[in-house]
């Protein structure tokens, strides 16, 4: 990991670099670095046969190039370079670009089984200075569009001179080129041979402007920063725990790409069908996908915190979940009764490890039915909910979509006033008028399960048949709200709830009936994506390609095309019935996740391993999330399956204390690895640090806020403060929050040191409030069992409370700041605030947001908003000023129509910490204030 020195091969790299930006754009193109040397455009080699058992005859009737190369991975079937699409016409208007492109057809047709489309438009669109979008279609016949609403701008930017970008169009073979007017770097550029448009084979690609590229999702990857040596992922959500390279819970094609001159932008392909994605090293990408159109989107930031903001800006920005949803949760598949979460809590008190929710799995429903208790075994569980509410807990349930179908004994009201409303997934009328059947959790009513028995046995004999709502439906939206409503009305109150499976996940592949009906090709297609158990189709652990979905204005669609948004769809219905039941706004997780996901839930990580390698992990995937717009991420602390072990379950709760959501969760017959099941030590350590988690939620929720309001990231790789420091492009193994705390934890079993980069600003020992005495370098960090490394930049202001056994506690105590003063003497931070769970608070501007600053020896606040209850003010409390180099005499407070008064204080000299204590004032925050200190 040591700092990279320049070699011969990075100065060739930095003339050609310099010379390819001087040269105009079309000269440019026939210029690309590969490893150090020249090379023409088209010579990388784009895999004409990605499907196994390629060979040359079959490559060669594609009419593709077959020759062996000793590059290792290097495909041997690879286009010509002509192949693809040709312009037959070009319409240029100030708003864009529209072409009209014909097939080349001295190249046969490649898949039999999925009809070429030989003319295809291409609408290319300014959408403002710094986003366009093309779209490539069919002008002749309407092909499946994804739904989901994006928020583009209301006009165009059809003055030249606003934009950041210009498009060049090439061609043969037809490819889009688009350049970064400032840097001549051409960021996208798809004049490359391969491009293919046919009904269930889709492919362009584009090379990129650097090696470094992050995003496309979701599939567990090795590194942050994408490995570009002919990798391809699969695309498609699945009930599949994350592992190497499978396709898991959701879709997120969108990457953001670094360019040479260091800035950044972020492509989104909006397409909704099951994908993948390779990674080339020319450098260059493939997508690969099997229905729909092509629908590009290009934001140019051109930092990748900018990139971020415009991509969430099109996608609706992170929600802002409630205040108490920042507070360290508990949850286990499997618990027996509510006896033992009442026995948890107690012990959770008596350890006073601080901690705000607490999940109910499955287990609380009477066999696994939505919208029902277990009245044997859960029986007291809403008085305990009730309990713990009432000493400010909190409490989440979990939900799945599929609503069990065989009750025999009275109603099962969930499912009839289902059927009425008729919002079940249903065959094609053409085909059956039936619905679609699965079998999930629910079991049948009068069975013993017998547990020894093997898997498929199991859900042969005792689960019962389930149907699955459509959510795209409206009218399905109301009937899951009512459901929602009457549960807390007259079943158990909740604050949060939970939704799973909804990829939607299935334990009988497509259909709990004979098998999936109609075209075998949505279910089997000619193109398969490498997929997790490709094998067995598409409807593998999920429900037929074949089922009919309808969307809220009428129109027919196919499970096959909206698979993908099964979860999305999910989301914002469950996260207006959870408004609308509880006047607040709580807090949604969901499992599977499409664009725009992030605006109305968080996500956890889903069903990893106790294992040492899904720490690094969950980082890797939350920084992945931050640019996909969801915000409120995290891991299963202490994994999911398999039994955790006791260094690792401790260190992955230092680093799950700095996830946004902060929840340890596992299986069932697992045993316990809640922070109390450990013994005395292990608890001391969890204390302390959520301890630190809660003293900075202040911060944390300042953040979210942020993200929420202007699209900032909230767990923000080093990369997006750090860009002109290439040091930071790979960085995984740490990160941060926000600006200002750069978390390193220890990620490997035995170590005491970790090796950690330290970017090139004043930091500080969060522990010492000690000035770091390096910069810009790796380092060797102590790490010892009850510590984990944070760090302060130098220059921020943190604002932070009192820790407490909960949120609810916290919230009362003084507004604490942590001033980090930076190289000369400067800070800046802020603080918001509001009643921490009421519904559009933003929007309403009912909350504080005041900004500090601290400039001379001297900090002052002022208030942009002021909208909070007098009831949710805050005063101001314990001030920690660090790197004060000069013994300070005095300090005095000033504040508008208050005499100025003097502030007791301590100054250490040997670490430069200043401190003092203004609760005495009764100064609230919403006033503006001054406070002075002198130096000798
Ligand atoms: C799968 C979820 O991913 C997991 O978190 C949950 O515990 C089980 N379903 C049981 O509901």
């Amino acid at each position: 990991m040591g700092k990279r020195l320049l070699s011969g091969s990075d100065v060739t790299l930095m003339l050609l670099f310099a010379l390819v930006s001087l040269l105009s754009a079309g000269e440019a193109e026939m210029i690309r670095e590969v490893n150090g040397e020249a090379k023409s455009s088209n010579s990388s080699r784009i895999d004409c046969h990605p499907e196994a058992g390629s060979d040359q005859a079959k490559c060669e009737a594609r009419g593709c190039i077959w020759k062996p190369s000793d590059v290792p991975k290097e495909p041997l079937c690879y286009y010509p370079e002509t192949h693809g699409y040709i312009i037959s016409n070009t319409v240029e208007k100030p708003s864009g670009i529209t072409v009209d492109i014909v097939r080349n057809t001295d190249f046969p047709i490649q898949r039999s089984q999925s009809q070429d489309i030989n003319k295809l438009c291409v609408e290319i669109t300014y959408l403002s200075g710094q986003s366009l979008r093309w779209k490539i279609f069919d002008p002749a016949n309407a092909r499946y569009e994804v739904p989901v609403p994006l928020d583009l701008p209301a006009a165009p930017e059809t003055e030249e001179n606003n934009r950041l970008y210009r498009v060049q169009i090439q061609h043969k073979p037809f490819g889009i080129q688009v350049i970064r007017k400032g840097s001549k770097e051409i960021i996208w550029d798809s004049a490359m041979p391969g491009f293919t448009f046919s009904d269930q084979f889709l492919q362009i690609s584009t090379r990129l402007a650097s090696n470094y590229i992050y995003g496309i999702g979701e599939t567990e990857h090795p590194s942050y920063s994408h490995d570009l040596n002919f990798h391809t992922y699969g695309l498609f959500a699945k009930d599949q725990p994350p592992g190497n390279k499978l396709n898991s819970y959701g879709l997120h094609p969108f990457y953001m790409g670094l360019e040479k001159s260091r800035n950044a932008h972020g492509v989104l392909l909006l397409n909704s069908n099951a994908m993948d994605v390779t990674f080339l090293p020319d450098p260059a990408l493939t997508y690969r996908t099997i229905g729909g159109i092509l629908d590009f989107y290009m934001v140019m930031g051109p930092s990748p915190e900018a990139v971020v903001q415009q991509y969430t800006e099109m996608i609706g920005r992170p929600v802002l979940p409630a205040y108490w949803s920042l507070g360290f949760q508990l949850c286990r598949y499997g618990y027996a009764n509510d006896t033992e979460i009442a026995d948890l809590y107690k012990d959770m008190k008596a350890a006073e490890i601080p901690y705000d929710v607490q999940y109910a799995d499955i287990d609380y429903m009477e066999r696994q039915k939505d919208f029902t208790l277990d009245k044997v075994n859960f029986k007291g569980l809403p008085a305990l909910v009730d309990q713990m509410r009432a000493e400010g807990m909190r409490f989440i349930f979990i939900l799945d979509p599929a609503i069990a179908a065989n009750e025999t004994e009275g109603s099962y009201p969930a499912f009839d006033t289902g059927i009425e409303k008729d919002v079940f997934i249903k065959w094609p009328p053409e085909l059956s008028n039936d619905i679609v059947w699965g079998k999930v959790w629910p079991d049948y009513p009068n069975v013993t399960v017998d547990n020894s028995l093997d898997w498929d046995t199991q859900i042969k004999l005792f689960r019962s048949f389930v149907a699955f709502p459509d959510f795209l439906k409206n009218s399905t939206a109301e009937w899951w709200g009512e459901q929602i409503k009457d549960f807390y009305n007259n079943v158990m109150k909740f604050d949060g709830l939970w939704i799973d499976m909804n990829e939607p996940a299935n334990f009988v592949h497509g259909t709990a009936g004979e098998k999936c009906l109609g075209d075998q090709t949505l279910e089997n297609p000619p193109y398969m994506p490498p997929l997790e158990s490709m094998h067995r189709g598409l409807n593998h652990k999920t429900i037929c390609m074949n089922s009919e979905q309808i969307l809220a204005d009428g129109t027919r669609v196919k499970h096959y095309d909206v698979h993908n948004l099964y979860g999305w769809s999910h989301t914002k219905p469950t996260h207006d019935a959870l408004l609308s039941t509880t006047g607040k706004r709580g807090v949604i997780i969901t499992r599977s996740t499409y664009p725009s996901s992030g605006r109305w839930a968080g996500h956890w990580l889903g069903d990893n391993y106790s294992s040492w390698d899904q720490l690094l992990k969950s980082i890797i995937g939350m920084m992945k999330f931050s640019i996909f717009g969801i915000s409120y991420t995290g891991a299963d602390i202490c994994g999911f399956f398999n039994t955790a072990e006791y260094e690792m379950c401790l260190r992955w709760m230092q680093l799950g204390a700095f996830y946004p959501f902060s929840r340890n969760h596992n299986t069932i017959n697992m045993p316990r690895q809640d922070p109390v099941a450990w013994g005395a030590e292990f608890a001391a350590v969890s204390r302390d640090v959520l301890n630190i988690r809660y003293t900075l939620l202040p911060y944390l929720y300042t953040l979210m806020y942020e993200a929420h309001a202007h699209g900032n990231t909230v767990v923000r790789p080093l990369l997006h403060e750090f860009v002109t420091d290439e040091n930071t492009w790979k960085i995984d193994r740490q990160f941060l929050w926000g600006p200002a705390l750069l978390i390193t934890p220890a990620l490997d079993p035995g170590v005491t040191v970790v090796r950690a980069y330290v970017p090139n600003a004043r930091w500080y020992d969060y522990h010492t409030g000690e000035a770091v005495g390096v910069r810009g370098q790796f380092v060797d960090m102590d790490t010892p069992l009850s510590k984990i490394n944070l760090h302060v930049r130098g220059g921020h202001i943190l604002p932070w409370q009192k820790a407490e056994n909960n949120t609810h506690y916290s919230r009362q105590n003084p507004l604490g700041l942590l001033v980090a003063l930076d190289d000369g003497g400067s800070a800046h931070g802020s603080l918001f605030w509001d009643d921490g769970e009421g519904i559009d608070t933003v929007q309403n501007k009912r909350f504080l947001l005041t900004t500090f600053t601290v400039s001379s020896g001297v900090l002052t606040s002022a208030v942009p908003t002021d909208g909070l209850a007098e009831a949710d003010r805050l005063t101001l409390g314990l001030v920690k000023v660090w790197g004060v180099t000069a013994p300070v005499t005095r300090v005095t407070m000033s504040a508008t129509g208050q005499p100025d008064t003097d502030l007791a204080f301590t100054y250490n000299a040997e670490v430069q910490k200043l401190q003092f204590d203004a609760t005495s004032q009764s100064h609230s925050t919403e006033k503006p204030f001054t406070i002075t200190w002198n130096t000798a």
